[in-house]
C-alpha cells in the first residue's frame, strides 16, 4: 500500500471546491453589522467589539482568541459560528497532560499488529513493505487538530481549543506549528497541510498567562459580562418564558451582585439558569425569600451564598427596583 502523501498543499482561504451534492457552506459576513446579525440569528447576542474581531478573523484567516470569566460565553461564540455558517465543529477540550496521542493522532497499534501477524501468515516476509503498509493513513486515528486539516466538501471546519490555559505549555508550544503554517508533521508520513485553514477559536479562562508566542499568532479578545440592556436580550433570546418584569428584575439584581465582593461572580450562564428556574416557579418579580431560596442555582460558593443570602439579597432587590423605576419613561 502506499504512504499518504501530504494531504494537500493549498490557499488558506475559507471555502473550498464542492461536490454537486455537498450543502453549500453559508458565505463569511461581509461587515461588522452582517457578522452581528450572523451572531444574533443564531441566538448569540455580541457587543460590536466582538463582532468586530470575529469578522477580522474570518477575513483575515486568523485564529481567535477569547479570554474570560466562566460563563461569559467564549465556547459558544465558535458552537454559534459553526452552525451559522454550516461548518463542522470540531471541539479539543484542553486539560492538563493533554498530548499529541490525545490531540492530533495516534497509531492503531492493535490493528497494525493484527496486519504484521496477517501478512506474516501470508507468507509476506519483506520487513520494509509491512512497515510501510502499517505506518500508511489507514492506520491512522486522527485526533481533533489533524481532522481539523483535512480536505472537506463543505467549507474549512471550525476548530474549538476549549480552555487552553489547563494544558501544559509543552502544548502550547505543539500549538504553534499548527497555528502558524496549518499542518502537523507526522514523521512516518511526512507533513499534512490544511487545504483550507479552520476557523480556529481559542478560549481561556486565565487560569495562568498564555504565551505571548501563541497570543501573537490570533487576534485577541476579552469577553467581558454583558451590560444590563445586553443581558436582558441575551435572556429574550434563551430564557423567551421568563416574565418582562422578572427579566428586568433579575439582570438588574445580577448586575449588582457582580459589583459585590464575591469569591465567584455569577455569568451568563447563571443568570440564564436562574431566570429559567424562578420562571419554572411562576415568579413574575423578585421576591425576597424565593430570592434567597435560589441563590444556589447563581452562586456555587457558600462564602458566597451566606454573605447574600437574607438582608443583603433584600436590599439589592429593593435597589434593583429603585433603579429601574429611575429609568422607566415619565
Ligand atoms: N452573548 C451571549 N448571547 C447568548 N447566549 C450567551 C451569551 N453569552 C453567554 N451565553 C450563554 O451562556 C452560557 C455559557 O456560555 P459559554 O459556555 O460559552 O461560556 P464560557 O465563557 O465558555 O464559560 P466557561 O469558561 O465556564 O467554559 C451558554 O448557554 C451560552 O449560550
Ligand atoms: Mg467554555
Amino acid at each position: 500500500m502506499p504512504i499518504a502523501k501530504p494531504l494537500a498543499v493549498g490557499a488558506r482561504r475559507f471555502g473550498m471546491a464542492m461536490t454537486q451534492s455537498a450543502p453549500r457552506p453559508v458565505p463569511p459576513p461581509a461587515s461588522i453589522d452582517e457578522t452581528l446579525a450572523l451572531l444574533s440569528g443564531a441566538s448569540y447576542i455580541a457587543e460590536r467589539a466582538l463582532a468586530t474581531v470575529v469578522f477580522l478573523s474570518l477575513r483575515l484567516g486568523r485564529p481567535l482568541f477569547l479570554e474570560g470569566e466562566a460563563g461569559v460565553g467564549k465556547t459558544e461564540v465558535a458552537k454559534v459560528l459553526a452552525s451559522a455558517l454550516g461548518r463542522r465543529l470540531i471541539r479539543l477540550q484542553c486539560y492538563e497532560g493533554l498530548d499529541v496521542a490525545t490531540a492530533v493522532y495516534e497509531w492503531n497499534y492493535p490493528a497494525q499488529m493484527m496486519a504484521i501477524r496477517l501478512a506474516e501468515a501470508a507468507g509476506e516476509h519483506d520487513k520494509d513493505r509491512i512497515e510501510h503498509d502499517i505506518f500508511s493513513s489507514r492506520y491512522l486515528i486522527k485526533r481533533p487538530l489533524l481532522q481539523a486539516l483535512e480536505p472537506t466538501t463543505n467549507g474549512a471546519p471550525v476548530l474549538l481549543i476549549d480552555e487552553i490555559d489547563r494544558a501544559d505549555e509543552a502544548f502550547e508550544a505543539y500549538l504553534l506549528e499548527v497555528l502558524s503554517d496549518f499542518q502537523v508533521t507526522i514523521p512516518e508520513i511526512g507533513v499534512v497541510k490544511a487545504q483550507s485553514a479552520p476557523i480556529v477559536v481559542i478560549t481561556s479562562n486565565r487560569t495562568r498567562e498564555i504565551h505571548d508566542a501563541l497570543k501573537r499568532r490570533c487576534l485577541y479578545h476579552w469577553v467581558d459580562y454583558p451590560d444590563a440592556a445586553r443581558e436582558i436580550a441575551i435572556l429574550r433570546a434563551k430564557a423567551p418564558r421568563a416574565p418582562e418584569r422578572l427579566t428586568a428584575e433579575l439582570v438588574a439584581f445580577v448586575q449588582k451582585l457582580r459589583k459585590q465582593d464575591l469569591f465567584k461572580s455569577p455569568g451568563v450562564a447563571e443568570t440564564l439558569d436562574w431566570a429559567r428556574a424562578l420562571t419554572e416557579l411562576d415568579a413574575v418579580a423578585l421576591d425576597p425569600a424565593q430570592v434567597s431560596d435560589t441563590l444556589g442555582v447563581l452562586l456555587k460558593y457558600q462564602d458566597d451564598i451566606v454573605k447574600i443570602h437574607g438582608a443583603k439579597a433584600h436590599e439589592l432587590i429593593e435597589e434593583a427596583r429603585a433603579e429601574l423605576r429611575l429609568a422607566e419613561p415619565r
